[in-house]
This record gives structure tokens, sequence and C-alpha cells, in this order.
């Protein structure tokens, strides 16, 4: 059977670093505050001209080099953001476009914090049904953009980045020793779409919005519905908890990512967490967790990843990969 193998990962973070002290200059709160509820230290804030695409582009260039494929062999790109660089074309196709592509098709995916495993749940598709043989798979955000930055309760919580995964179709044997996704499934309920919103939008405001949150209340849907669907990919492939090496969840608040763990009865050194350094990336933070933790010699050939996820919407899902 055809499998979605991962090949080469790649990240961008753009220079400018924002720490939490440099919040209390203008905000009644604190480095401390910050780091107990949330375990952010410091996130990267793109610079005034540098776009989604951008992001996209450095990130998507490195996971090719790492993967060591020509572009043009690449059949689909699929960008996972909230934050694109305009209303039309889909940053997806610019981005398509400044790595060499031009087969296949591009596009944007909108699933907020779930986006990159929105994406991977579509890329896993297309390559099971043959129809796409390479697939570049990008979480690219700039959050900085579309944040109320006198909100103390949001703006702290967020920052910029992108990060590239390339998947390649294989002939596996169909089982769970097999590489590639070996399970992927999304959820949504609109009927929480005002926990976590923007103010406006192309067709209500005519302008982005900013970001509005009911922190406690996503807190809560998060720590139940991220674990829920890692055990529902557990059950459908009948593996253990323990099979699993590598949890790399959505990145937003560490103390979610503890609750997580718990939950699974996960040891925490199994769990990847970037989110004290690049903050909440929205749908870069899966992608760039699982591109630090490769690099770094962590993740390695064989491991079984669990990666859920979830953001407004609500949206959510998780994806099992071996990798
Ligand atoms: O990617 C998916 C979307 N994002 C998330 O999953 C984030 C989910 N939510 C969270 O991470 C947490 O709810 C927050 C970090 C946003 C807030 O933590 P909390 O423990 O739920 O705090 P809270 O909202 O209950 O606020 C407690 C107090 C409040 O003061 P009062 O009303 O008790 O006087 C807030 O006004 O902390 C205050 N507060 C702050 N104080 C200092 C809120 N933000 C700040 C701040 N600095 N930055």
């Amino acid at each position: 059977m055809l499998r979605a193998v991962a090949i080469g990962t790649g990240a961008y973070l753009p220079e400018k670093i924002m720490t939490n002290h440099d919040f209390s200059k203008n905000l009644e709160t604190s480095h401390e505050w910050i780091i107990e509820r949330t375990g952010i230290v410091q996130r990267h804030i793109a610079a005034e001209g540098e776009n989604t695409s951008d992001l996209a582009t450095k990130a998507g260039l490195e996971a090719v080099k790492n993967a060591n494929v020509a572009p043009e062999t690449i059949d689909l790109v699929i960008l996972a953001t909230t934050t694109p660089d305009d209303t039309m074309p889909s940053t997806a196709t610019k981005v398509q476009h400044r790595l060499g592509i031009t087969k296949g098709a591009a596009f944007d995916i909108n699933a907020a914090c779930s986006g990159f495993v929105y994406a991977m749940n579509i890329a896993n598709g297309l390559i099971a049904s043959g129809q796409v043989k390479r697939a570049l798979v990008i979480g690219a955000e700039t959050y900085s953009r579309i944040l109320n930055w006198e909100d103390r309760g949001t703006c702290i919580l967020f920052g910029d980045g992108a990060a590239a995964i390339i998947l390649e179709a294989q002939e596996e044997s169909g089982t769970n020793a097999d590489r590639g996704i070996l399970f992927s499934r999304i959820h949504s309920d609109g009927q929480y779409t005002d926990l976590l919103k923007t103010t406006g939008g192309i067709s209500s405001t005519m302008t982005a919005g900013v970001l509005t949150m009911v922190g406690k209340e996503i807190f809560r849907h998060a720590s139940s519905k991220m674990p829920a669907s890692v055990e529902e990919g557990l059950q459908e492939l009948r593996l253990n908890k323990d099979e699993i090496d590598w949890l790399v969840p959505h990145q937003a608040n560490m103390r979610i990512l503890t609750s997580v763990a718990q939950k699974l009865k996960l040891a925490e050194e199994k769990v990847i967490t970037t989110v004290a350094m690049h903050a909440n990336t929205s749908a870069a933070s899966i992608p760039l967790a699982l591109h630090q933790a490769s690099q770094d010699g962590r993740i390695k050939k064989g491991d079984l990843i669990a990666c859920p996820a979830l953001g407004a919407g609500l949206t959510w899902g998780c994806f099992l990969l071996r990798w």
C-alpha cells in the first residue's frame, strides 16, 4: 500500500526576538507571570515587509535541500496558514513559484492552530490515492500582524515562524511497522467559533481584525480533545500508549502540553516542546518541533510520533507517523 513517508524537514524563524521583559515595558504583565502561566520565554517576530510567503519559502527551501530532491519533482504544495500574504491568490502559489515548481497543485488551508494536522490529512489522502507523488506541507504564520498588542491575555502568547515537511509516496506493507502516516483524522465543531476568532475579516469588515480568545475555555477544550484524538488513533491502529516514542503536540501553552502528556500517561521525556522559545506559532508549531527534534537527533528513523492539535473553529485532530 502507498504510504506518505517523511523524507525531509526545514524551518525558518524571523531574526527579531521579543522577550517577556519587552512586554512589561508597556503592559501590566511580567516575565514571572508569563513563565508561570504559559512556559513561554520568548517569541520571534517578522520584520516589517517580511511576509508569511517569505517565511514559508525559506522553510520550504531547507526541506527540499534536506530531502535531497529536485523542487520540480514536487507535485503538491499545501500551506497551512491563518495569516496569508493577501486575500488572493493563495500564499501557497507564491511559494510554489519561488521554489521553481511549475506543475501539480498549490493551495492554502485555514484551520487555525490545527492547520498543519489538516494539511497533513489532505496530503496523506492524495498520496494514498495515488494522485500525488511528492508533497510539500508547510505551516507558516505571522500572527504578530493580527494581535491586539494592548491585550495582555493574548499578545504574549503568539509568535511568528514557519516549518515544512516533504512527504513522498512509498510502497509499504500495510502494517503498523510501516514508515509514513499510519493514522490521520480531523474534526471540527462550529458551535465554538466565538471562543477564538478575529474581530473582522474580508467579507465582514474588509480588515483582518485582531485576535480575541476566551483563554480558559480554549485551555479546557485543548486539554481534553488533544489526548482524545491521540487515543482515537491508538485504538484504530490497535497500538498501546507505550509504543509512542514521541508526542509532538501543537505548542500553545506548557501547562496544556503537561496536561495532555499526563492524560495519556506518557513520560515528560517523550514530549517535544518548543513553546518556551517560539511561543504559539499556530500552524507552524508542530512542524517546527518535528524539525528541531529530528535535526538534534532525538527523533530517529522508525520512531512512532503522535501529533495532536486544537485551534479556532474549533478544529482539532491528530496524525500518527512513523519517521
Ligand atoms: O493554540 C490554541 C489556542 N490557544 C491556547 O490553547 C491557549 C489557551 N489558554 C491559555 O493558555 C490560558 O488560558 C492563558 C495563558 C491565556 C491564561 O491563563 P489562565 O491561567 O487561564 O489565566 P486567566 O485568563 O484566568 O487569568 C488570570 C488572571 C486574570 O486576572 P483576574 O481577572 O484574576 O484579576 C487576568 O486578567 O491573570 C490576568 N492576566 C495576566 N496577568 C499578567 C491575563 N493575562 C495576563 C498577563 N500578565 N499577560
